[in-house]
């Protein structure tokens, strides 16, 4: 009689024996599943973990995952043996397992590939693995997050975000950009005092861990023309929102001879570099992520722009009751772009509410050059770029208005000092990106092992 479907629980296997001491793996290459359609008919291995299984009787379906996809393995009892057999029936979900069998393509579903099972290897039992293949709250799944990343819908995410980080190093070099990379142990402020991370720095007080490489590269691009970095940032945040994140992955470029229109030309480049990317090599995933596929791909058409003098009046229109010399609120964000296929620029917004390090707007001095990239469906500000103020008595001015210690930012003024040039830059937000081409609702999923204001484990 078949036994139906059986998923994995909590329980039915939890007698299943731990063999940690020796792996006795056979040496043999192997296959990946990703790789499988061009091997029909052959014999393969794969190596990886039992993801789920039902049984009918003597044939065991078996659902194996590499990291690199999902295969049914189809295992019965006659052709593997009674000893095999006992241990495809004791493997719990996550058991580590290697699998020897022919490729063969699904009788009735073309395209699809599974293994006729010849051998059975059980590496390392899996107990009791506490995530079922059922819905869990997120702290439950939080606290599991070393566990969690091995769902589905979390491979999918992971593998969208090295898409993501490939396309961004493609683009910039196709560009002429090269990676320079910035520390992460600073003496000052890039974006603001108040969300520093203070960190005892020997003889020496405190070092601030970096919010944003930008002020560095400003200076190597008079050393190689066009550079970016790459690498995690960390800020004090208070917002307990979806996009917020404590540490964080961003990609800063700086461009020497950039000017603010050429600063939004590149960014929209890239934008539209990453959709297209992501689009051709992350079907799969996306589909895993339900996300709406024909959405992202209107968003690789010209994007629309709105200076911030613009963009208010239209907030209040749509119902926001934000005021001019306001900063935008993730409600406003929403409301600009939720009729619009493709990201939205905002630029020239007050000095006010930005950096010292922008360049005043020639034809407003209240205004400055710079743009928030605001992404679709909800997906919120993704980049934040400027042009750079140039001009050396400017900048001082700027530095001494905000209260900045002039002495720190000594060598930031030099590069106003000897030979300036125009240039602009921006930073994008590596998992704000990821979380708006996969559609998730919060970022914390979209980094491996989120850090935000009530969260610090795993
Ligand atoms: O707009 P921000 O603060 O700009 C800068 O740091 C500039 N120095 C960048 C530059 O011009 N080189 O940050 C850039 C991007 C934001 O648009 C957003 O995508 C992301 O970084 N970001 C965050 N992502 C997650 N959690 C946070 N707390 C974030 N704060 C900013
Ligand atoms: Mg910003």
């Amino acid at each position: 009689m078949p036994t139906g479907r059986q998923v994995f629980q909590r329980g039915p296997f939890g007698e299943g024996s731990r063999c940690f001491a020796s792996f006795n793996m056979t040496n043999i290459m192997q296959t990946f599943i990703k790789d499988l359609a061009s091997k029909v008919g052959e014999e393969v291995t794969i190596k990886g973990w039992l993801y789920n299984q039902r049984s009918s009787g003597k044939i065991a379906f078996l659902e194996i995952r590499d990291g690199s996809g999902w295969v049914q393995a189809v295992a019965s009892q006659d052709e593997v043996g009674e000893a095999m057999w006992g241990e495809i029936n004791k493997s719990g979900q996550e058991s580590s397992v290697e699998i020897i069998g022919k490729v063969v393509e699904h009788p009735k579903k073309k395209g699809i590939f599974e293994m006729h099972a010849k051998s059975y290897k059980l590496i390392a039992n899996s107990s009791d693995y506490p995530i079922a293949l059922k819905d869990h709250g997120p702290d439950f799944l939080l606290d599991n997050r070393h566990l969690w990343l091995r769902s589905k819908k979390q491979w999918a995410i992971l593998r969208v975000r090295d898409a993501i980080i490939t396309a961004i190093n493609e683009y910039l070099h196709q560009e002429n950009f090269i990676r320079t990379d910035s520390p992460i142990f600073t003496p000052n402020a890039c974006e603001g005092t108040t969300t520093l991370f203070a960190v005892p720095y020997f003889d020496l007080g405190s070092a601030y861990l970096s919010q944003s490489g930008q002020l560095y590269i400003e200076a190597a691009i008079a050393s190689v023309g066009r550079c970016y970095d790459f690498g995690p940032v960390f800020r004090a945040e208070k917002s307990k929102t979806k996009r917020h994140l404590t540490e964080f992955w961003m990609m800063d470029a700086e461009g020497a001879f950039v000017e603010h229109e050429e600063n939004l030309k590149i960014q929209e480049g890239l934008v539209r570099h990453i959709v297209r990317h992501c689009l051709k090599n992350c079907e799969q995933e996306l589909v895993i992520l339900e996300r709406d596929i024909e959405k992202l791909k209107k968003a690789d058409a010209p994007f629309k722009r709105y200076t911030y003098d613009e963009a208010i009046p239209k907030l209040q229109e749509l119902g926001s009751d934000i005021k001019y010399g306001e900063d935008l609120g993730n409600d406003d964000e929403g409301l600009l772009t939720k009729d619009s296929d493709v990201p939205v620029f905002i630029e020239k917004w007050p000095k006010s509410i930005k950096p010292f390090y922008m360049k005043r707007d020639p034809e407003n001095a209240d205004r400055v050059l710079n743009d928030d990239l605001i992404a679709t469906d909800n997906g919120g500000e993704i980049i934040g770029g400027s042009q750079r103020e140039d001009d050396y008595n400017l900048l001082l001015e700027r530095i001494k208005a905000e209260g900045l210690n002039l002495e720190d930012y000594q060598w930031y003024l030099d590069l106003r000092k000897y030979g300036s040039v125009p240039h602009s830059g921006f930073g994008i937000g590596l998992e704000r990106a990821v979380r708006w081409i996969c559609g998730v609702e919060h970022i914390r999923e979209c980094i491996l092992f989120p850090r935000t204001i009530g969260r610090l484990k795993p």
